[in-house]
């Protein structure tokens, strides 16, 4: 994979600590602002990435570069998506993949017109721990109740209460509890439990926005609870509970650490096969894969997956009278 990196904020930057360890990924280049090239020369030296663009069409014509890793604002994913594809290039884009759902099935269409592949980068979905915690479900017996909590204050938040609106509480910018945090705890459910029966979402709304807020999802023989609040603290974890016993996930459902499955009484058994300490490798080892070997039917998997997430999202936010973009 010879990959662009958009963007040089937060994500980028973490996503950098660990890109050296990539296997099958070249760091072409970087594309940022005028206004951050000092912070962008910076990484270009520090993690030996070959060349810097601050004009986005300048990049896209690099014909040295096949994908880009978009790390922008959520209301951008969109436009730098569509951009980038119609000038030939794989995308890895940032949750949340879009702002509408009617934008990402847009964007789907150009990627298979094109041939090209187009995935969200979503942790969850990749780490071996989350593929073991898919596998130990079936040990629990019939499926009764999941509840996800993915509470962290944000310092934007104290910001957002001074009157400063951040694009992490800006509803044009994409912003909110659910597409930000509670997005992880959808792809986690959706990831075991497939399409809900129906979606119900009871937020607390400030000046347009959630700033936290409980998402419902029904199924048939299961009710599942998505807690995301970036207004309030709690112990972030998930628990999974079947007839025939329990599972409990301590910390985020984007990082899935040791996990512990006990059955009812007789057994409880600590699992952890963490192959990697950051939390992005997995997946970008399986980009780089996919793009290597041109796995269409991998990426088609892993899009309609978002897909109905983002079905879900869009969803949610009409049930709690939220509009974004
Ligand atoms: N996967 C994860 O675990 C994870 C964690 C955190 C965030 N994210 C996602 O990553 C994305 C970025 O979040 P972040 O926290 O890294 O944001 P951030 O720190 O605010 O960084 C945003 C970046 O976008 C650039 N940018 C903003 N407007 C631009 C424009 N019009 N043209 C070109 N560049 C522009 C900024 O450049 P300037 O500063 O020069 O304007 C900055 O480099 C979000 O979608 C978020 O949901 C994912």
């Amino acid at each position: 994979m010879k990959l662009a990196i958009i963007g040089s904020g937060k994500i980028v930057a973490d996503f950098l600590t660990m890109a050296g360890d990539l296997p099958d990924t070249e760091l072409v280049a970087i594309f940022g602002t005028e206004k951050s090239i000092q912070k962008i020369e910076k990484m270009k030296n520090e993690y030996r990435i070959r060349k810097i663009y601050t004009t986005y069409e300048e990049c896209l014509k690099d014909t040295d570069i096949d994908t880009v890793y978009i790390g922008l604002p959520n209301h951008l994913h969109y436009s730098f998506t569509k951009e980038a594809l119609l000038s030939g290039k794989n995308v890895i884009c940032e949750k949340p993949f879009t702002i509408k759902l009617s934008e990402l099935t847009e964007l789907k269409d150009i990627a298979k017109i094109n041939n090209l592949i187009l995935i969200e980068a979503i942790t969850t979905q990749y780490l071996s721990n989350y593929l073991s915690i898919k596998e130990s479900v079936n040990t629990l017996g019939d499926l009764k109740i999941i509840e996800c909590n993915y509470s962290q204050y944000s310092s934007r938040y104290n910001a957002f209460k001074n009157g400063e609106i951040l694009p992490a509480f800006n509803p044009k910018a994409g912003g909110g509890a659910l597409m930000d945090i509670n997005i992880y705890n959808i792809h986690f459910v959706v990831g075991i439990l497939g399409k809900p029966n129906s979606v119900a979402y009871l937020a607390n709304v400030e000046r347009n926005i959630d700033t936290s807020g409980i998402l419902l999802l029904n199924y048939p023989n299961c009710k599942v609870v998505c807690i995301g609040a970036k207004d309030s603290t709690a112990p972030i974890k998930t628990l999974i509970q079947g007839d025939q016993g329990s599972i409990v996930l301590n910390g985020p459902a984007n990082a899935c650490d040791s996990f512990e499955v006990n059955i009812n009484g007789q057994d409880s058994r600590i699992i952890d096969n963490k192959v990697h300490p950051h939390r992005m490798y997995e997946e970008f080892c399986e980009f780089a894969r996919i793009i290597k070997e041109s796995d269409f039917s991998k990426a088609n998997q892993m899009l309609e997956q978002s897909q109905l997430v983002m079905e879900i999202a869009e969803e949610a936010l009409t049930d709690a009278g939220i509009k974004l973009g």
